[in-house]
This record gives structure tokens, C-alpha cells and sequence, in this order.
């Protein structure tokens, strides 16, 4: 088996001594995919080297891969086998920063104010050749990486937007004998949307998507989005009650897989003594806890949330002075000038709060705007009330991860455009991302529940997500595979 992202699980650098180091990658896909790697015997995970130190070990491991111990050493017992892909930088660059963060990205999320953005021209078509030369650089890994093992008819498992076109590549090197199962963590738009992309990304994409043997997604809106973009694509034949795409001889099998978290870990590490120190500054915030934790991204309405905030001291003046709203968020993709701006434009909102309401003695919002794990840990076993109010996120595991730690009886108040919000609305106060006064209304009602309610909330939330764990996720799509494999039918 071989799994391709473009952020791998490890990164490497140099010590000043000079030695050769490695830390663990970041992010919800990389916990997810190593979930992967650790129940299936001997993959391979083929990633982008994106440090300097990355691009060493590619040059020397070149065609195949390397070994390296799971958690930097530290940890689980076990190696992994990464292969690194070296990417001309101005292609790197081009397709990152200028083609799938924002445009994809944007698209897919309903980010654009359509009647001003986006204006697509030449600069778009020269992202895009360099987006696929990147693809292109990924499949060529694969191919040595299967040739190396000796591996005919590898199984690949691609993930995500950056990867569009590599199911396509992978299958004119490797042709009909390679198993291809390409998975989306982000939301697939509805057609309308979709039709903001250029008409040549959009045939390039679903020709290589339909060139897989299996198209997977988060929820079942998700993959219905797919089955009706995918309708319009001449020869393609879609049978929508057993959710498969007939392309020539090929079924494509369009699936839904919800991604999750590892409960058990991460109530470990939950428990662990870096944790437990960081929750006695926690703690010393004043008043109840108002909690969000998320990458600073345009799609998670952090603005709205601290407008929403606001709202409810004007339409709850009982509350001001009584909470105190944490903002842990990770900055992210800084080289985007949108998210450049958004961080601005996060600072100023925050301040706004703060200069209207704020004392001597109270900062109604605190803003942390750094790549803190251990502090997001603690604030989750602290909150009493936890805000998702993303506009769209593809699951969002932030309301998962909170559900499984937290130990005053929080109540999450959940975005119906978040893809959790399929499998754990009924264990949480459900907003809408765009209705201020909704939104001011249900904080206000999360934080003043009766204690009854909330536990209720808190367990539902809790066995929701003990019910879909990362390993279930993981098992589903290997049964799958297997039954296809076999010749079964699936649904
Ligand atoms: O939401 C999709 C996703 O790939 C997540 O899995 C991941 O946490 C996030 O985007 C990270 O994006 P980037 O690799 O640009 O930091």
C-alpha cells in the first residue's frame, strides 16, 4: 500500500551540532493517515519535502524510501517508510499559495465574494500547469516507490485537493492493475460552485477523479455534491442508488467515510504533565470559558465569532464581565496574501471587543494566535462552552477532540456548514455560521445551562464520537478495498 499527501508525517531538520532530526508533521490529516499506516503492514507514505532538511533526505533516498521511527523517537514503538518528493520551488510555490490554497480552497469553501472574485487569467493557467507538474512529480514517487517494492498492482491512497490530479498520473504509469482510492477532507461545492473554477481544472479533475477506483468523502452531502457535478461529465454514468460512477469498464464507487480521532490517545496525552501544568494558567482565566481552537483560516468565521460574542453582551448585558473567550489559533498559510489580510483583520475584531467592554481587571477576549497543542489540550478540558461557527469545514475535528476531554459538562455550539455537524448535532447547540443573533443567543444558552442539560449534550457528544473512531475510519475504507479487490459489488 502506498498513501500520497502532500504534508507528510515527519519533518526533518539539522541540530546546530549538525545532526539529523525529525519532528512529527501537523495537523488532522497527518494523525489520520498514520492511523493508516500503523494498521496496514508495511506502507508506504509518499509525501512533499518541504524543508531544506526534506529535500536532503529526498535527494539521497531518491526512488524509494526511508525508515524512521513513529513519533520522533519518542512514543509508539514501530517505524515508518516515507518517501520524499523534491518539487521545483517556484512550482511548489505556484500550486501551494496560488492555486490550490486559494482558489480551490476558496471555492470549495464558498469563500469568494463572487460579483468581485475571482478574476481567472493567464497568472490562473500557469498555477494550474505547475499544480500538475507537482501531481506529476508525485506519481512519478509512487511509481518507483511500487517498482522498488515490487509491486505491480500497489494499492494508493491519495488525499486531497493539492492531489487532484495525481490519480490520473498514477494510473497512465501504473495502468489498470494499481487499486487507486482517492480521499477528499475538504467539502465538495455543489455544482454552481464548482463552476467558478476554470472549465479546463474542472475537466482535468474529474477525469483524473474518475479515473480511480474509489472517490471518498466526509459526509453523504459531500458525495452527493460529487454525483451531481460528476452527472454532467460526458460518458460518465451515475448510479446513485448504489453510489457508483460507470465510466467505461470502470466503476468508480463514491463513499463516505467520516473521519474521527483516536479517543484513547488522546485522552492520554490529555492526562499527560505537560497538560496538567499548562491548565493552572488556564484556569486562572476569569469567569466562565468561551473556547475556540482552530488554524486561522478564512473558512472558520473566527471574525463573525467575536461579532457574535459582542452581540451577546448587548443582548445579554448580564453576561459582561462573566466569561472570558479563548482564542487558541494556529496561523497558517501567511503567504496567501487573504490570510495575511484575515489575520488582520482577526487582531482588529478582538480588539474591538476588548477596547468596548474590557476593565482593569477583565480582557473579554483573549487572543493567542500561536501553534500551542499542549495549551489547546488544556483549554478543552476547561471550557464551558466550546464555538465551531465555521462556514463550511470539511469535518472538523476540533468538536470531537473537545467532546472526548473536556471535563465540566461543555456544550459545543456547532455550524450546520461543518461536516461534524452530520454526526454530532444532536449533542450540540446547532448555529448557523452567518446569524449573529443566533449565534450570541446559543453561546449565551451553552453557557448558562442547567447542569442537567448540559451533561445530557456532553454524553451524547461523547458517545457519537466513541461510536466512529480514527480506527473505524481507517477499517471501512480496507474493507472496502478488499471487496472491490474480490470482485464484490459493495452497497
Ligand atoms: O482540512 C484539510 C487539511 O488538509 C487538514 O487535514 C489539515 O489540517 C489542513 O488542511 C492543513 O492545511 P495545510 O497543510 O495547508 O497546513
Amino acid at each position: 500500500m502506498i498513501i500520497v499527501s502532500n504534508r507528510g508525517p515527519v519533518t526533518f531538520s539539522r541540530s546546530e551540532s549538525g545532526e539529523r532530526r525529525y519532528s512529527r508533521g501537523a495537523g488532522g490529516l497527518v494523525t489520520a493517515l498514520n492511523a493508516v499506516m500503523r494498521l496496514s503492514e508495511g506502507a508506504v507514505w509518499v509525501a512533499s519535502a518541504r524543508s531544506e532538511e526534506d529535500v536532503e533526505v529526498a535527494r539521497e533516498t531518491r526512488g524509494f524510501y526511508r525508515e524512521v521511527e513513529e513519533g520522533g523517537g519518542e512514543g509508539r514503538e514501530g517505524t515508518l517508510r516515507v518517501a520524499l518528493v523534491e518539487h521545483d520551488e517556484r512550482d511548489y510555490d505556484l500550486m501551494y499559495n496560488h492555486l490550490a490554497n486559494p482558489l480551490i480552497w476558496f471555492v470549495h469553501h464558498g469563500l469568494y465574494d463572487l460579483p468581485r472574485s475571482p478574476n481567472l487569467g493567464d497568472d490562473t493557467r500557469r498555477a494550474w500547469e505547475a499544480y500538475r507538474r507537482v501531481n506529476a512529480s508525485f506519481a512519478e514517487t509512487v511509481s518507483e516507490v511500487a517498482s522498488g517494492l515490487g509491486d505491480d498492482e500497489p494499492t494508493v491512497l491519495v488525499h486531497d485537493y493539492h492531489l487532484y490530479t495525481t490519480p490520473g498520473e498514477v494510473r497512465e504509469r501504473l495502468g489498470e492493475g494499481a487499486f487507486i482510492s482517492f480521499f477528499l477532507h475538504i467539502p465538495w461545492p455543489e455544482p454552481d460552485l464548482w463552476r467558478v473554477l476554470p472549465r479546463y481544472v474542472r475537466e482535468e479533475v474529474l477525469a483524473s477523479l474518475l479515473s480511480s477506483n474509489v472517490v471518498a468523502f466526509h459526509t453523504r452531502r459531500y458525495a452527493e455534491a460529487f454525483l451531481a457535478t460528476v452527472r454532467e461529465v460526458p460518458g460518465a454514468e451515475v448510479d446513485h442508488d448504489r453510489s457508483v460512477v460507470r465510466c467505461g469498464d470502470r466503476e468508480v464507487w463514491v463513499r463516505v467515510y467520516p473521519i474521527s480521532i483516536d479517543p484513547e490517545e488522546f485522552a492520554s496525552f490529555a492526562r499527560s504533565e505537560a497538560v496538567i501544568e499548562e491548565e493552572r494558567r488556564v484556569r486562572e482565566l476569569p469567569g466562565k470559558l468561551l473556547l475556540r481552537v482552530d488554524r486561522m483560516d478564512l473558512s472558520k468565521n473566527i471574525v463573525r465569532g467575536f461579532a457574535a460574542y459582542e452581540r451577546m453582551f448587548e443582548r445579554h448585558p448580564e453576561t459582561v464581565g462573566k466569561v472570558t473567550f479563548l482564542a487558541q489559533l494556529q496561523p497558517s498559510r501567511q503567504e496567501v496574501p487573504e490570510y495575511a489580510a484575515y489575520a488582520r483583520e482577526i487582531e482588529a475584531a478582538a480588539r474591538r471587543v476588548n477596547d468596548r467592554y474590557g476593565t482593569a481587571d477583565w480582557t473579554p477576549v483573549r487572543l493567542a494566535m500561536e501553534d500551542n497543542f499542549v495549551r489547546s489540550v488544556a483549554a478543552y478540558k476547561n471550557y464551558d462552552a466550546l464555538l465551531v461557527n465555521a462556514v463550511r469545514d470539511g469535518m472538523n475535528l476540533v468538536a470531537k477532540e473537545g467532546a472526548i476531554v473536556n471535563e465540566r459538562g461543555g456544550v459545543l455550539v456547532l455550524s450546520e456548514g461543518a461536516g461534524a455537524f452530520e454526526e454530532l448535532r444532536e449533542g450540540a447547540v446547532p448555529v448557523s455560521p452567518f446569524d449573529l443573533d443566533e449565534q450570541a443567543d446559543a453561546i449565551h444558552r451553552a453557557l448558562t445551562m442547567p447542569r442537567k442539560e448540559r451533561e445530557r449534550l456532553a454524553g451524547t457528544l461523547r458517545s457519537r464520537v466513541l461510536e466512529n473512531t480514527i480506527e473505524d475510519w481507517v477499517r471501512a475504507q480496507l474493507a472496502d478495498i478488499e471487496t472491490y479487490r474480490s470482485g464484490g459489488s459493495g452497497y
